[in-house]
């Protein structure tokens, strides 16, 4: 039987280390390299913060499953016992260029019920935290119920690339909510657009292709607000699956698929 509370004492502490460690890399040269492309980075940080994570998790938890944007954790086809979904720098490219707005983001499982969800944002020591059924904390304050907003008065986040030719979404969909919306907005790191949506700084936040550490804590938190996570064509997230990933507030969800993406 897992121990709830005395994980989540663990996990924060280990959020804390691994964020003090981050912030003191500043001072320090990073080594950056590519993966898929030459705009898709990682760094030394990247991978040095996820095998601590993997490191203390495999110590203190033999049996949890876990999986990590950089490799470090187990290949995984089910969600069974407890499983850490991690992205140990969510907003790399941030990291690395701006050193502000971008986060750890780790959302814990257990079986298929998403339990626990952690979002850091490392430069501000803002740490948004869910556990389902008990509510969304910023820093040990919680966050009130999300209430719905019409279109006309909703900050979007969105990447401007979906309003240009790309590979996943006619360009021509979103842009009349681009044009309606209050204002758009794009921060460069799911995790820190789902934590600001889950704290009232933004309203809802469209993206084509994310991978299940980009949203897994994020997930947990705006549920436990009573935001709505789905796909863009409005289905439930797979969290080991890679998809477009669709976040807002009540009804605003609701009114953007139909009258936008639905149309
Ligand atoms: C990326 C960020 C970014 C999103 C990308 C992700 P990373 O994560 O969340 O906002 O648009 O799709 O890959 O690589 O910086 O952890
Ligand atoms: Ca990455
Ligand atoms: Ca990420
Ligand atoms: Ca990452």
């Amino acid at each position: 039987m897992t121990n709830w509370i005395e994980l989540d004492q663990n996990v924060r502490s280990w959020i804390k280390e691994a964020g003090e460690r981050i912030r003191t890399s500043f001072d320090s040269e990073l080594s950056i390299k590519t993966k898929s492309n030459r705009n898709d980075l990682v760094t030394d940080m990247d991978e040095a913060t996820e095998k601590y994570f993997t490191e203390a998790i495999r110590h203190t938890y033999p049996d949890h499953q876990i999986m990590g944007e950089e490799g470090f954790g187990d290949d995984l086809h089910t969600l069974e016992g407890v499983t850490w979904i991690i992205d140990p720098i969510d907003g790399t490219m941030n990291f690395v260029h701006q050193q502000r707005n971008f986060a750890i983001s780790i959302g814990i499982y257990d079986g298929a019920v998403g339990k626990l969800g952690y979002i850091y944002d490392v430069v501000h020591d803002e740490l948004y935290f869910a556990s389902k059924g008990e509510g969304a904390f910023m820093n040990g304050q919680r966050l009130p119920e999300l209430e719905a907003v019409p279109v006309e008065d909703a900050i979007v986040a969105l990447n401007a690339l979906w309003v240009t030719d790309n590979k996943r979404i006619d360009p021509s969909v979103l842009g009349p909510l681009v044009q309606r919306a209050r204002g758009i907005r794009s921060y460069g790191s799911a995790a820190i657009e789902m934590a600001y949506i889950a704290a009232g700084r933004l309203d809802a936040y469209l993206t084509m292709r994310l991978a299940p550490w980009d949203f897994a804590a994020g997930k947990i938190l705006i549920e436990e607000v009573g935001g709505v996570v789905t796909d863009l064509e409005g289905n439930e997230l797979d969290p080991l699956k890679k998809s477009s990933v669709f976040v807002g507030k009540p009804e605003l969800h609701q009114t953007i698929l139909n009258t936008y993406i639905k149309k």
